[in-house]
């Protein structure tokens, strides 16, 4: 059994604390969080305990493991903090809100860096993970061109802008890992931001992107974005190879069509956000990251994802700051 706590009890501390409940390898002991409303209500929902001081969570002998969910500004004081202590640690992304950040955690991490796992949980997604071992497979021939879709069914507050890091860090930064999962290493950038959504413009962030992305075999890949979507949580992915293409679409609760004289192939909405439309990817993840906890060997996604995701997310700020192709 690991015994967990999670630092950050919000929007994604809540999302993992369902996963941990719902694994019979994992529980949770711990919930700290900067404010006692959030950090009582998810441990007293959990049958945990809670804490307002981060040093109980480094010195709890009953915690083997910490998943980190607090602002990102946060996430390298807390896994330097946790790896220092022998914990193992699944941290959500970005690893940091800059690039001098996250080297300095890898750095300073060295050998350690194996405990820790980054939560780009969108490789575990069923269908993108099989997309993945399919093109491995050969089944499409040669991968020539990536297609990822992502847009949110609504932005989010004007707070939690203000400290994401901008777009290309806080949301399309699964997107830039999504293909590095498929193309590996990335060598041009273009990316274009705009605004559809005044508060966010006001926040001084865009709120939809498209970024056009080249890897050194001379694969394309393709990324649109946007923070607000009228039908919902819109995830779709499209592998297209010189013998053919691979694709997922939107997931809906059934899969119910309708059909009637003025319209066909009329379905539901779609799963309306990334705790229903990605639940199966969270507890796929927390499987990955106990098993190699139990097992003792390498975590993956790992410290070097989280870094080279965040340097595609720099690159594209660039990019579209600058209206020029970025080159690493
Ligand atoms: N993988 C995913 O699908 C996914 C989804 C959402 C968010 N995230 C990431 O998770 C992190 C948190 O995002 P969220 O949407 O849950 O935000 P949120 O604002 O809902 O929750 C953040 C929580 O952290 C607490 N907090 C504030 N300062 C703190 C501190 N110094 N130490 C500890 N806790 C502190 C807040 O009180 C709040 O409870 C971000 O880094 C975000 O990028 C990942």
């Amino acid at each position: 059994m690991i015994r967990f706590a999670i630092i950050g009890a919000g929007r994604i501390g809540q999302v993992h604390a369902r996963a941990v409940a719902a694994h019979p390898e994992a529980t949770l002991t711990l919930v700290y969080d900067a404010f006692e409303a959030p950090a009582k209500a998810l441990a007293e929902a959990r049958g945990a305990r809670y804490t307002l001081d981060i040093d109980e969570v480094y010195n709890a002998a009953d915690v083997d493991a910490v998943i980190i969910g607090s602002p990102t500004a946060m996430h390298v004081e807390h896994i330097l903090g946790s790896v220092r202590v022998g914990k193992r640690v699944l941290c959500e992304k970005p690893v940091a809100l800059d690039m001098a950040e996250a080297v300095r955690c890898m750095e300073e991490l060295g050998d350690e860096a194996r405990r820790v796992m980054l939560g780009f949980n969108r490789r575990f997604d069923p269908s993108f993970a099989e997309i993945n071992a399919r093109v491995a497979d050969g089944e499409i021939g040669q991968l020539q061109q990536l297609t990822v879709t992502s847009r949110d069914p609504q932005g989010p507050p004007a707070e939690y802008v203000a400290g994401s890091g901008g777009i290309f860090k806080d949301m399309t930064i699964h997107d830039f890992d999504m293909v590095r999962f498929f193309l590996g290493d990335i060598v041009e950038v273009s990316a274009f931001g705009t605004n559809a959504d005044e508060a966010i413009k006001a926040a001084g962030d865009f709120d939809q992107a498209m970024v056009l992305l080249r890897n050194a075999d001379g694969a394309l890949a393709t990324i649109v974005n946007s923070r607000t979507c009228a039908y919902g949580y819109d995830q779709r992915l499209e592998a297209f190879g010189a013998d053919g293409a691979l694709n997922a679409e939107n997931l809906t609760a059934t899969s119910v069509r309708k059909a009637s004289a003025t319209q066909t192939q009329a379905q539901g909405p779609v799963l309306d956000f990334f705790l229903s439309r990605y639940e199966a990817a969270y507890s796929r993840e927390l499987d990955a990251f106990i098993a190699a906890v139990v097992e003792d060997r390498e975590i993956s996604p790992n410290i070097v994802d989280g870094v080279e995701a965040l340097r595609l997310a720099e690159a594209a700020t660039q990019s579209a700051r600058e209206g020029r192709t970025v080159r690493l």
